[in-house]
C-alpha cells in the first residue's frame, strides 16, 4: 500500500514540524487545528522555514514550491477521509485524545493508520476509544521534528503487526531512524533520560553544587552538548515537568522516577526557561550568568552519579524488553543526543564501578530511589 496523503492533526511546536516532513518527503499533508490561526501560523513558519532552507543551498527552489502546495489547510476531521496514515499531535490530555481517536475513526477510511505523536500517554489507552484498536500506533517524533533523526515506534497492545511494519516503513521513507519501544511509560527516551534531570536536581537540592557547576561537570567532564539545567531551561520547565510527573504517576509513584520539588515551583511560577526569559538561569539581556566551580574532584563525583543512574535506568529498561540493546542505544544517542550509547558506556566506565555507586548512594540515603537493576547487578557480577 503507497501512503501518499497524510493527516496531521494539531498545528503547534510538532505538527508543523510534521507537516513541513511529510511534505518535503513527497506526501500529500492536510494539516488541521481546532484553533485556525494555529493552522495558519504553521503554515507560514513552514513557508519562512522552506525559503531559509532555500537561502543555505538545503533545498531546491523547485522543491521548496512543491513541499508547499502540497499542503493543505482542512477546515474539520472531515478533510482526513482520503488520508493513508493520520497522525495527532494535540494537547497531551488522555481524554482529549481519546475523543478525538473515536471521531478519527468515524471519518477516515478503514485502512487509514491511526497514530499518536504523545510524550507520555499509553499508546493502548488511546487506542482502546476506536473500535478498531489495531490500526492505532504511536509515532514519537523529537523536537524539532524535521531535523531530530530519530522516532519511536510504540505499538499497543491490540495493534496489528502489520501497520507496525507500515509504519516503520513510511518513518523510514522520510529518512528518519526508527526504533520500536514497548508501550510503557515515557517509551525509551523520556524514560531512560529522566535521571539526567532528576538526579542533577536532587544534587543542587543537597547544597553539593549549584546549576552551573553541574552543568560545566556533565558538559565538560561528561561530553554531553548541554548541561541538564540548560537542558531543562530550553526544553521548557513545564514540558520537561509534566513528563517527570506523568512517567512517575504512571510506574504507580516508583521513587526512582520521583519528581523534584525544585522543577515543580519553577512550573507553578512559569519560570518554564528560554521561553519566559527566566528558568534555573535568567535570560533577560544584559543578565550575568553563574560561575561554575570548576572542582574537578567534585565534578567528576557528580558525573559518576549521574551516569551511574543512568546506566541502571538503560539496564532497567533491557531488563523489561523495553527495547533491543541496539535500539536503546540509537535511541539515546540520536534522541537525545548524548556522546555515546548507555549500554557502551556502563561498560568503559566499569560495570562494578557503576554498581558500586548505586549501592553507595542506596546504603546512605536507604531509598529505593537507587536500587540497581536486577540486569545491572547480574550482568556486573560477570565480568
Ligand atoms: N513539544 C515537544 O517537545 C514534544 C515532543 C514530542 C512529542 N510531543 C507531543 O506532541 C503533542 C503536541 O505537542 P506540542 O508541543 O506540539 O503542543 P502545542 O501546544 O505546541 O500544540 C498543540 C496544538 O493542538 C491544538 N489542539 C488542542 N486540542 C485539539 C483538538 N481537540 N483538536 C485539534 N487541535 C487541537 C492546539 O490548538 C495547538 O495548536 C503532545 O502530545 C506532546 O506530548 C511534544
Amino acid at each position: 500500500m503507497d501512503y501518499r496523503t497524510i493527516g496531521i492533526i494539531g498545528s503547534g511546536t510538532m505538527g508543523s514540524g510534521i507537516v513541513q516532513l511529510a511534505a518535503v518527503s513527497g506526501c500529500e499533508v492536510v494539516m488541521f487545528d481546532a484553533n485556525i490561526s494555529a493552522t495558519q501560523n504553521a503554515f507560514e513558519k513552514i513557508k519562512k522555514t522552506l525559503a531559509t532552507l532555500v537561502e543555505k543551498k538545503k533545498i531546491s527552489e523547485e522543491d521548496a514550491r512543491h513541499s508547499i502546495l502540497r499542503i493543505k489547510i482542512g477546515n474539520s476531521l472531515h478533510d482526513f477521509k482520503d488520508c493513508d496514515l493520520v497522525i495527532e499531535a494535540i494537547v497531551e490530555d488522555l481524554s482529549v485524545k481519546k475523543e478525538l481517536f473515536k471521531s478519527l475513526e468515524e471519518v477516515c477510511k478503514p485502512s487509514c493508520i491511526l497514530a499518536t505523536n504523545t510524550s507520555s500517554i499509553s499508546i493502548t489507552s488511546i487506542a482502546s476509544a476506536c473500535k478498531n484498536p489495531a490500526k492505532v500506533i504511536g509515532i514519537h517524533f523529537f523536537n524539532p521534528a524535521p531535523i531530530m533523526p530519530l522516532v519511536e515506534i510504540i505499538p499497543g497492545l491490540a495493534t496489528d503487526k502489520n501497520i507496525t511494519a507500515n509504519a516503520i516503513a513510511i518513518i523510514q521513507s522520510w529518512k528518519k531512524i526508527t526504533v520500536l519501544a514497548k508501550d510503557t511509560p515515557g517509551f525509551i527516551v523520556n524514560r531512560v533520560a529522566r535521571p539526567f534531570y532528576g538526579e542533577a536536581i536532587r544534587i543542587y537540592e543537597e547544597g553539593i553544587a549549584d546549576f552551573a557547576t553541574i552543568d560545566w561537570a556533565m558538559k565538560e567532564l561528561g561530553g554531553f552538548r548541554m548541561g541538564p539545567f540548560e537542558l531543562m531551561d530550553f526544553i521548557g520547565n513545564d514540558v520537561n515537568y509534566k513528563v517527570t510527573e506523568t512517567v512517575w504517576q504512571q510506574f504507580f509513584y516508583d521513587a526512582r522516577y520521583k519528581p523534584s520539588l525544585t522543577q515543580k515551583r519553577l512550573f507553578e511560577a512559569g519560570f518554564w526557561g528560554k521561553k519566559t526569559g527566566r528558568g534555573y538561569y535568567n535570560y533577560a539581556e544584559g543578565d550575568i550568568q553563574p560561575e561554575a566551580t570548576k572542582d574537578e574532584k567534585k565534578g567528576k563525583e557528580i558525573l559518576m552519579r549521574i551516569l551511574s543512574m543512568l546506566v541502571n535506568e538503560a539496564y532497567e529498561a533491557l531488563y523489561y524488553g523495553i527495547a533491543t540493546c541496539e535500539d536503546l542505544e540509537t535511541a539515546i544517542t540520536k534522541g537525545v543526543n548524548y556522546p555515546k550509547g548507555l549500554i557502551q558506556w556502563g561498560e568503559e566506565l566499569g560495570l562494578n564501578n557503576v554498581l558500586k555507586t548505586l549501592d553507595d548512594l542506596n546504603t546512605t540515603y536507604k531509598e529505593e530511589r537507587y536500587r540497581p537493576s536486577l540486569l545491572l547487578r547480574k550482568t556486573a557480577s560477570e565480568k
